[in-house]
C-alpha cells in the first residue's frame, strides 16, 4: 500500500519546544547532574537534540527493548533487547520516549529501571497521545500532545521509514 507523509509540526516547532524542555529541564536539576535513558531507536533523535540544550551536566545511556511475543498488546510485557551499559543507583535519571501511546511499555520499564534504585527517575517524552492510554503513566515532561494518528519523524518510523524526517508528519494511506 502507498503512502505520503503530510506535516503535522514544523522543524521550526519542534526545534523550538527542544529548547523550552531544556531549559525547564536545566532549571530543574539545577546543581545536580542528569543521566539520560534513550529508548531505542525512536527516542534518539529527541534525545541528541535535547541533551544539546541542557546546560547542567548530562550523562547518556541507551536501551532496546521489544515486544515479548505476539500478545504484548495485552500483556504489556517487554523484552530487553539490549541493557543499559551502566548501573543506575543513586542517579538521576530522565526516560526519554519518542512518543507515549498505551503507556503499557513505558508503565512496565519504568517499574523495572526504578527496581534499580536510581536517586530520582522521571519520563521526558515527545509526543503524547493522551486518548490512547490504557495504562496509567506520569509523564514529567511532554512537547506536543497529539491527537490520535500514526506519526512519523523525529526518530518515529513507519515499517523502519522516515525515521531521518526533521519534523513530525502524519502517515495517510492513498
Ligand atoms: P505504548 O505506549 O506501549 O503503546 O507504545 C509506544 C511505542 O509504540 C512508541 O515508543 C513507538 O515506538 C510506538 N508508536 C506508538 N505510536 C506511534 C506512532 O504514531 N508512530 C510511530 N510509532 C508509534
Ligand atoms: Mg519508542
Amino acid at each position: 500500500m502507498a503512502e505520503h507523509v503530510e506535516m503535522m509540526l514544523s522543524e521550526e516547532e519542534v526545534d523550538k519546544k527542544i529548547q523550552e524542555l531544556g531549559d525547564q529541564i536545566s532549571k530543574d536539576y539545577a546543581g545536580k547532574s542528569v543521566h539520560l535513558v534513550c529508548v531505542l531507536k525512536g527516542g534518539s533523535f529527541f534525545m541528541c537534540e535535547l541533551a544539546k540544550r541542557i546546560t547542567v551536566p548530562v550523562s547518556l545511556d541507551f536501551m532496546s527493548v521489544s515486544s515479548y511475543g505476539g500478545d504484548t498488546k495485552s500483556s504489556g510485557v517487554v523484552k530487553i533487547v539490549k541493557d543499559l551499559d551502566e548501573p543506575l543507583n543513586g542517579k538521576d535519571v530522565i526516560v526519554i520516549e519518542d512518543i507515549v501511546d498505551s503507556g503499557r511499555t513505558l508503565s512496565y520499564l519504568l517499574e523495572m529501571l526504578n527496581d534499580r534504585k536510581p536517586a530520582s527517575l522521571r519520563l521526558c517524552t515527545l509526543l503524547d497521545k493522551p486518548e490512547r492510554r490504557v495504562v496509567d503513566v506520569k509523564v514529567d515532561y511532554t512537547g506536543f500532545e497529539i491527537p490520535d494518528e500514526f506519526v512519523v519523524g523525529y526518530g518515529l518510523d513507519y515499517d523502519q521509514k522516515y525515521r531521518n524526517l526533521p519534523y513530525i508528519g502524519v502517515v495517510k494511506f492513498d
